[in-house]
């Protein structure tokens, strides 16, 4: 037997060698898609339950400390894991640290008081859209406890953290 007639090519399998070639050199060579690392967001530890002033809730507003509450309805929540809602240039910042009830009454984060909130000129109907966002948001966030007026007014929660309840605190 003639071996090099064996090994005879022709013109299509030069080509196609060729092809083979290219498409192996393009899967050694080419350019990687950047490897997308998904870093889930640190949480922070469950808050003790507590009842706070509006004094120290005003604290919890994501830029004096990384935790942020919120108040409804005298209900206090732990939204940091809302961080990026609630956070510094989030679009409900404005809410951090506050008593959020009027803002999410009437749906505009401005309406939200630097002090004592008295709420009794809301309408019915404001009242309910504030219950609404009290139902949801404690869907979503532990409550961390109530709003007080005194250091008087404060309950004892012997050392418990605080949980998502829907009920109460
Ligand atoms: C143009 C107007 C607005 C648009 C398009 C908008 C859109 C949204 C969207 C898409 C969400 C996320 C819902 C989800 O988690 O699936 C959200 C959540 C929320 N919005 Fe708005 N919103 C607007 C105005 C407002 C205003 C004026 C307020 C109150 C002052 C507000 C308060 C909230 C709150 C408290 C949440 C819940 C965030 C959380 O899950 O912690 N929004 N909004």
């Amino acid at each position: 037997m003639d071996l090099s007639s064996y090994f005879e090519l022709s013109y299509w399998d030069y080509v196609g060698i060729f092809i083979i070639l290219l498409i192996t050199l393009y899967y050694l060579f080419a350019p990687k898609a950047p490897e997308i690392k998904y870093e889930p967001k640190p949480q922070l530890e469950r808050m003790p339950k507590q009842d706070m002033t509006l004094e120290e809730l005003r604290q919890y507003d994501g830029v004096e400390s990384k935790r942020i509450l919120m108040a409804i309805n005298g209900r206090i929540f732990d939204i940091s894991r809302g961080s990026d809602f609630y956070g510094p240039g989030g679009p409900y910042e404005k809410l951090a640290g506050h008593d959020a009830t009027r803002a999410l009454a009437k749906m505009d984060a401005k309406m939200v008081k630097e002090e004592k909130d008295d709420i009794s000129d809301l309408t019915p109907s404001e009242k309910d859209e504030a219950k609404e966002w009290e139902m949801t948001i404690s869907s979503k966030y532990p409550t961390v406890g109530k709003l007080v007026d005194r250091e008087e007014d404060k309950s004892d929660y012997s050392g418990a953290l605080s949980e998502i309840t829907l009920s109460g605190y």
